[in-house]
């Protein structure tokens, strides 16, 4: 999925949803930041993560936000632009600039399962945190990403398409074996899946929907089917059947 057009703007706005606003939550949580310290958010989109790591660790501290996409790092530099500690990188997370050891922790939330090669990114990502700091990462469980309400057949048709969006539908289930092999110890998931009712222009199965009909068009299905779709989401709504499920996961893990 590319993150440099509009699709970048209905991104920023998810993450400032309830549930973007508990995933940063947990994420912060587990990396248990301290005044000093030095963190990497690794597809920091639009900086929402770095604001809150930037105010914790102080003027001795540093967080750096990375993104390869121009669009993404520019909404989070405006976000940032009062603080002074944080500063930003163009790189892939297949290819790091930085040091090895250079991080105290590194966090990464809705990132990975969009990198073909996510090994080399693990590794990179494992070798500039320093030994015993910490990596909190985020990816979805694509396969139960789910909208409800809709006729089966064509809400099944526009799943299907949508599993083209990413490279790894299923990643938080191979993240322990991939952690292990690349020197992380004590992988530990925890899911924080959600079922949310509703369809109100700030809501995340709204934005969601947003996303999921642009790119459906994309893939060729016909406007009118998607337009459909929508429709009958907004009358299973009306009527009380509509359900948008999802199932992120925390996956933690220290280096050796
Ligand atoms: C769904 S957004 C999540 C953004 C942010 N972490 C958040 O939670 O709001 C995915 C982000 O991953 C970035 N991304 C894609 N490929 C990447 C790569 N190879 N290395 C680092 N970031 C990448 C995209 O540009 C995009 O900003």
């Amino acid at each position: 999925m590319e993150f440099g057009t509009e699709i970048g703007a209905v991104q920023r706005r998810m993450a400032q949803t309830q549930e973007g606003v508990g995933r940063r939550k947990a994420t912060f949580e587990a990396l248990n930041v301290a005044a000093g310290q030095h963190i990497l958010d690794v597809g920091c989109g639009g900086g929402h993560l770095l604001r809150d790591l930037a105010l914790s660790v102080g003027t001795e501290g540093r967080i750096m936000g990375l993104d390869p996409s121009e669009q993404q790092i520019k909404a989070a530099q405006e976000h940032c632009q009062d603080l002074d500690n944080v500063t930003f990188s163009q790189d892939s997370a297949t290819e790091l600039s930085f040091e090895d050891g250079a991080f105290d922790s590194v966090a990464s939330i809705q990132v990975l399962e969009y990198i073909a090669d996510i090994d080399s990114a693990l590794a990179e990502i494992r070798r500039v945190i320093r030994p015993g700091g910490r990596l909190a990462a985020v990816s979805v469980l694509w396969d139960h990403w789910r909208f409800h309400g809709p006729d089966p057949e064509l809400n099944d048709r526009m799943h299907e398409t949508f599993k083209a969006h990413c490279f790894h539908q299923m990643l938080p289930l191979e993240m322990p074996e991939k952690l292990t092999r690349h020197g992380f110890v004590g992988a530990h998931c925890t899911p924080m899946g959600f079922l949310n009712n509703s369809l109100h222009h700030n809501s995340f199965p709204y934005l969601a929907a947003n996303v999921f009909t642009h790119f459906a068009e994309k893939q060729g299905i016909a406007k009118e089917e998607v337009q459909s779709w929508r429709e009958q989401l907004d009358e299973a709504e009306r009527d009380g059947r509509f359900g948008f499920v999802s199932v992120p996961v925390l996956t933690t893990a220290i280096a050796a």
